[in-house]
Parts: C-alpha cells; structure tokens; sequence
C-alpha cells in the first residue's frame, strides 16, 4: 500500500509481517527470540523491496538438457545497516542473497536534540555501480535514516532503497522531503512519536533489545 501521495513509500501488509511485528513490540519478547524476529520480518520485506534485484543468465546443465537461467547479480548489491540496530536486518537479507556486500554506517541520535552523530562510515567499493539498502529497523524522528542517506549520496551512491520495520509519519515523511529519489520500505506505520522522540506504541529500543544491552 503507498503512504498517501507518496509513490516511493511502500507499507507492507503482508499478514507474516504484522503478526511478527506484534510479537517485536511485546515487551515480555526476550533477546534470541526479538533477534530471529527481527532477521525473519527483513527477509521478508526483501521480497518485495529486492523484486527489481539485477539477474545475469548462466549456463545450467539439467538432467535433460543445457540452458541459459537467471540468477541474482548479488554482486551489484549492497547492504548498509546504520549501526547498531541495523546490523539485527543483515543475516535476513544475507539468507536470500549470500553475495550481497555489506557496508556500515555509525550513527546514534543525541539524547538531547535526537539529532544524529555520525562514528564510522565504511562503504563497498564502486558504490555508485550497485543498489544500495539501508537497513535500520526504526525510523523515528528520520534524522538518522535521511544523514545516512546523505553520507551515502555524498559517496557517489546514486540507486538507494531504505527499508525499516516500524516507522512514525514524522520520519517517513522528513526522509520522503530529504530524498524524494529513494524508495522507502515500511514494515508497519505507527501512530506518532512521544515526547523522547521514541515511536508509539512502538517497541521500544531497537538496538537494546537486539543486543540485549538494557
Ligand atoms: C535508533 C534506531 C535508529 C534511530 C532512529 O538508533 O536504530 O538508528 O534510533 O531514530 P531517528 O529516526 O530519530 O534518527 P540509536 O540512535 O538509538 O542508536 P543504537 O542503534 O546504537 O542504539
Ligand atoms: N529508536 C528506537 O530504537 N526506538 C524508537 O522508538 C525510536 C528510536
């Protein structure tokens, strides 16, 4: 379903995603098993963020004769979660296309202004030849998602998709304004953000869960 006039944003409804979803946001939802939820909603919504994923024909010998058959370019792929909680989505991409690069990007927001800081930034090489997908489960006030974006483009990046698994019309649409040339994928819209910039109702921290470091 595309968000309001927004023909590059994408709100899943595929019934596997809410319902892993629910189970995210239950706070009762231990460490291992919001890991493995978090890996499973990714590969997931790369079935339809990655359905215009580059193939090249190669030669395959069945047991009734040879023909050309395509397969995935993973090469021309690259993944870049935005540090930490991004990292929890890179196996779930990883399982469908083992090839794909991975590059890092280090942000956190400041707990004053929730604006973001950047610590590290370490892409692929030949980024501007490859598709690249943005990997962070939650897009809040959208300042992290649109600076990492920004760091990309600023490389020579030129095809990028954003994928996240909650986001908060406040973020969807300041990263939407930021770069109306990407494609944004959404695994479910929340209602708004609180006061601490934090999604309602949300799940809480992404990265504190994944990690289990609160
Ligand atoms: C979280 C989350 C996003 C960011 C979203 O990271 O993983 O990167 O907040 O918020 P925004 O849309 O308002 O920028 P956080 O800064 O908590 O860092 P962490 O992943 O290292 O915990
Ligand atoms: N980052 C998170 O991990 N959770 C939120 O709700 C907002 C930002």
């Amino acid at each position: 379903m595309k968000y309001k006039d927004y023909q590059n944003i994408e709100i899943m409804e595929h019934p596997l995603i809410k319902h892993k979803i629910t189970m995210l946001r239950n706070k009762e939802t231990k460490t291992a098993e919001f890991r493995s939820l978090v890996e499973e909603i990714a590969m997931l919504e790369a079935f339809l963020a990655l359905q215009d994923l580059p193939l090249r024909d190669v030669e395959t010998e069945t047991p009734i004769e040879t023909c050309m058959s395509p397969v995935i370019d993973g090469k021309k792929l690259a993944i870049v979660p935005i540090l930490r909680a991004g990292l929890g989505m890179v196996n779930g991409i990883h399982a469908m296309v083992p090839t794909a690069k991975v590059g890092h990007i280090g942000l956190y927001r400041d707990p004053e202004t929730h604006e973001p800081r950047e610590y590290y930034c370490k892409l692929p090489e030949n980024i501007n030849d490859r598709l690249v997908v943005v990997l962070d489960p939650m897009l809040a006030t959208g300042g992290s998602a649109a600076a990492a974006v920004d760091f990309i483009k600023e490389r020579g990046g030129k095809h990028i998709k954003f994928m996240c698994i909650i986001a908060a019309p406040e973020g969807l649409e300041r990263l939407a304004k930021a770069h109306p040339d990407i494609e944004i994928y959404v695994g479910n819209l929340d209602r708004c953000l609180n006061e601490q910039a934090y999604i309602c109702p949300g799940l809480g921290d992404a990265g504190d869960r994944i990690f289990g470091t609160k």
